[in-house]
């Protein structure tokens, strides 16, 4: 009886495309004097840009170890890919979900919140104790739960990112 196993390399032809910073969708002073323009600007030219470029270098040895078939540098990357790609992935949401015009939520999304937590106050109230009890730095998210077809409160350390950490 045979067993065949593979552990070498894949070389993909396709050329990786590299992350780039996604403009935002109004100035960093448009949400003054809620969020100033030097918060804006150094969490977007910043913070962002850093975990892309982290995310962009982490992607180009990760290529070069797959095509060596290097498990151990492959391995000892997914730590920096989570954190960077996760920063990356997180930001992008955020700065959608951020608007100068105030703005109303959608009719689906309001009765949703209705359905799961009896009023958009209850929900909101949930969202932000669990949030501000996140130990260290992480983030609070409301998220939808496809098992469940339910809208659900959820917390994440760091940077790790809502869908990858809890398929919501
Ligand atoms: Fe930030």
């Amino acid at each position: 009886m045979f067993a065949t196993r593979r552990i070498g390399a894949v070389i993909v032809g396709a050329a990786r495309q590299k992350h780039t910073l996604p403009e935002l969708p109004y100035e960093y002073s448009a949400l003054e004097p809620v969020v100033s323009r030097e918060i804006m600007s150094l969490h977007h030219s910043k913070h962002h840009a850093t975990y892309i470029n982290n995310l962009n270098a982490a992607e180009e040895k990760l290529a070069q170890a797959q095509s060596k078939g290097d498990i151990s540098t492959i391995i000892s990357l997914a730590p920096g890919l989570r954190f960077n790609g996760g920063g990356h992935i997180n930001h992008t949401i955020f700065w959608q979900n951020l608007s100068p015009n105030g703005g109303k939520p959608s009719a689906k999304l309001t009765q949703a919140v209705e359905k799961d937590f009896g009023s958009w106050e209850n929900m909101k109230n949930q969202l932000a104790a669990s949030s501000v009890a996140v130990q260290g730095s992480g983030w609070g998210w409301l998220g939808y739960n496809k098992q469940t077809k339910k809208l659900q409160i959820a917390t994440c350390q760091n940077q790790d990112p809502l869908q990858a950490t809890t398929g919501m």
